[in-house]
């Protein structure tokens, strides 16, 4: 690849199942002039997620053949519009290419949060995945100061700052799932969970009961299906469960029997709200306001995993969906 050139990944092909790198191809092209209006951007920092998994199936998100989208952060390079100025750092959706040609209204400037908030914090804690958790918890769970909560996929994106900002919500017992050992410690050993389960290592409703001997108050579940269960199961009358997804079965080939418990939503007064952070917005400023002072202070760490180089992009995709990341999964150029 020369300096000219620019790299664009692109899906091939619908997957049956676990995707592999065969459904993807990086084309390259000539890095384009900025139009008037438009700035060219260079991407940095590209985050990959589980909802790219769900895009895969879909002619109406990901196109085959065509650029696909996704939460990036990038440098202004050249612009053709007075308000993108060359060195602007910039959010925008253009992501999965090394180069982007963006407008003012497709972007979102980078703000400057002082020493201690690295760029990589904007992918993660403080964007769309930490603002998942922060308003799983706060508007859809309501989870008041004392109140035990379950996180699942506690040791990916969601999951670490679900449990690191529930702690600051003032949470009471904290439970996660995980699915590995080496997961299950980092939750207990460096995120503030009180108890956490590998999965793997039983039925979960049984794993659950033993780790919230007491029950419940809230459950935000990102898997389905089986934590689903068990947390209808676990939970105290009155109980609340933010369902942000179900990543247990993006790639089934079947529809999960869980949860058989259903209908116990109703003799438990249970409220069971799914969510699309993309609707709530407006919480980041709230958001910003827990947060950053203690990023600021070193106090709340950010949980990423960094991937290095962008031609490792599908490996780092393909391996988040397989579990290998520890916090939000994240690739640096
Ligand atoms: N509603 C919204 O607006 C919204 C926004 C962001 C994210 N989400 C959802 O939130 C959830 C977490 O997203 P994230 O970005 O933070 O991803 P993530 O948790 O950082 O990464 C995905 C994780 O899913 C786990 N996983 C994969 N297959 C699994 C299975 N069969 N059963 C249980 N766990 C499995 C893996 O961890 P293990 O090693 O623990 O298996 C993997 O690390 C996903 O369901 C995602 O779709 C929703």
């Amino acid at each position: 690849m020369t300096n000219d050139t620019m790299i664009t990944v692109q899906q091939t092909a619908r997957p049956t199942g676990f995707p592999t790198p065969g459904h993807f191809a990086f084309v390259e092209s000539p890095v384009p002039a900025p139009e008037p209006g438009t700035a060219l951007v260079e991407n940095v920092l590209w985050s990959v997620d589980p909802y790219h998994r769900e895009a895969m199936d879909s002619d109406e998100i990901w196109t085959l053949n065509s650029p696909m989208e996704g939460r990036t952060l990038g440098r202004v390079l050249d612009s053709r519009d007075p308000a993108l100025r060359p060195g602007d750092l910039v959010l925008h959706r253009k992501g999965w290419r090394t180069h982007a040609l963006v407008s003012k209204d497709e972007t979102r400037p980078v703000p400057d949060l002082g020493p201690g908030v690295p760029l990589a914090a904007h992918l993660s804690l403080l964007g769309g995945t930490g603002l998942s958790a922060y308003v799983g918890l706060t508007r859809i769970a309501r989870l008041k100061p004392g109140e035990d909560l379950f996180v699942s996929a506690a040791a990916g994106g969601v999951g670490t700052a679900a449990g690191r900002l529930a702690r600051l919500l003032g949470a009471g017992r904290l439970v996660g799932s995980a699915g590995s050992a080496r997961k299950v410690a980092y939750l207990t050993e460096r995120v503030g969970f009180d108890a956490a389960f590998d999965y793997h290592d039983g039925p979960v409703g049984e794993l659950l009961a033993k780790a919230a001997p007491a029950g419940l108050d809230a459950v935000l579940d990102g898997v389905g299906g089986e934590h689903l269960e068990a947390s209808i199961g676990a939970l105290r009358p009155f109980g609340r469960i933010a369902w942000v997804g179900a990543v247990g079965q993006y790639h089934s080939l079947s529809a999960p029997p869980a949860p058989r418990n259903l209908f116990d939503v109703v003799g438990k007064s249970i409220r069971l709200e799914g969510f699309l952070v993309s609707n709530h917005t407006d919480a980041l400023e709230e958001l910003y306001e827990l947060a950053v002072p203690h990023l600021r202070s070193g106090a709340l760490p950010l949980d990423v995993t960094v991937v290095e180089g962008f031609g490792n992009i599908v490996e780092a995709f393909l391996g988040m969906l397989r579990g290998e990341n520890l916090g939000k999964m994240l690739v640096a150029a």
